[in-house]
């Protein structure tokens, strides 16, 4: 029997590096796609990393191709590549409403339906969509749109043997923070109002995404595995 295989859009940062660096010392074969840090991504050199802006349709034909070429079927289409833009509605402008849009929901949605071929029973796909809804409404309308696609696709694919199932982190630690300016003692402070006292390592989603991926969710479809340090809890009088 062949190593099982793994497509991560969004593979080259964070939570998607980080995944993929677990599934290959579990004995995947892993491809990655990424755009700005596609030359620099500091993977294994047996994961194959191709760049794929998931805006561009053309591109996600091309990652798809070469996941076919170089790893046949998929055992996990991991829908990871997302982007976030915090902040109020005056400064929402029509380029980040629709790249939330575009990244988020168009490219999961393009990526999905191009890679279909490639899974077969037994399958699963993941989407990463995200537990907070204080960053910004247009990022939360753009992530919120993946769970009922989430839950459609599930009961959709349900007949083929194939698994749809989100992760949706809460504060995790990965470059993103510093992209936007927040620093390392403003992460940490956030970190302790998380109920477990600290922000999330992009390795603690990784795990869950792998379980979700295993034989051992083999009767989880449809459902959204949040990993938050029980961020949203809030106590009862
Ligand atoms: N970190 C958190 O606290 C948190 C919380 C909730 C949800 N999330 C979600 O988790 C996912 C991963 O985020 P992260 O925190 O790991 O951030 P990250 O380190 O910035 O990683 C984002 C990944 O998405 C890729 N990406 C961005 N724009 C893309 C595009 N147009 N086409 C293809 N790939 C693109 C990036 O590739 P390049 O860098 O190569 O361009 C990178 O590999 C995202 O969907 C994010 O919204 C994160």
């Amino acid at each position: 029997m062949s190593s099982p295989a793994a497509l991560i859009t969004g593979g080259t940062s964070g939570i998607g590096r980080a995944t993929a660096e677990l599934l290959h010392s579990r004995g995947y074969r892993v491809m990655v796609t990424g755009v700005d840090h596609a030359a620099d991504a500091g993977l294994p050199e047996e994961v194959l990393v191709v760049r794929a802006d998931a805006r561009s349709l053309p591109d996600i034909d091309h990652a798809v191709d070469r996941a076919r070429r170089h790893l046949g079927s998929l055992d996990l289409l991991f829908l990871n590549a997302g982007v976030s833009r915090p902040g109020p509605i005056e400064s929402t402008d029509e380029d980040a409403f629709d790249a939330l849009f575009d990244i988020n929901v168009k490219g999961s949605f393009f990526t999905l339906r191009k890679a279909l071929p490639l899974l077969g029973e037994g399958a699963s796909v993941v989407f990463t969509v995200g537990a907070g809804e204080g960053v910004g409404a247009a990022t939360t309308a753009a992530k919120g749109a993946l769970l009922p696609l989430m839950r459609s696709l599930a009961l959709e694919l349900a007949p083929r043997g194939i698994r749809v199932n989100a992760v949706s982190p809460g504060l995790i630690d990965t470059p993103v923070y510093g992209r936007m300016g927040v620093t390392r003692e403003m992460l940490d402070t956030w970190g302790k109002e998380v109920p477990l006292g600290r922000a999330g390592t992009p390795a603690d989603i990784a795990e869950a995404v792998a379980y979700l991926a295993s034989d051992a969710a083999g009767y989880i479809t449809g459902d959204n595995l949040v990993v938050s340090g029980g961020m949203g809890i809030h106590a009862r009088a």
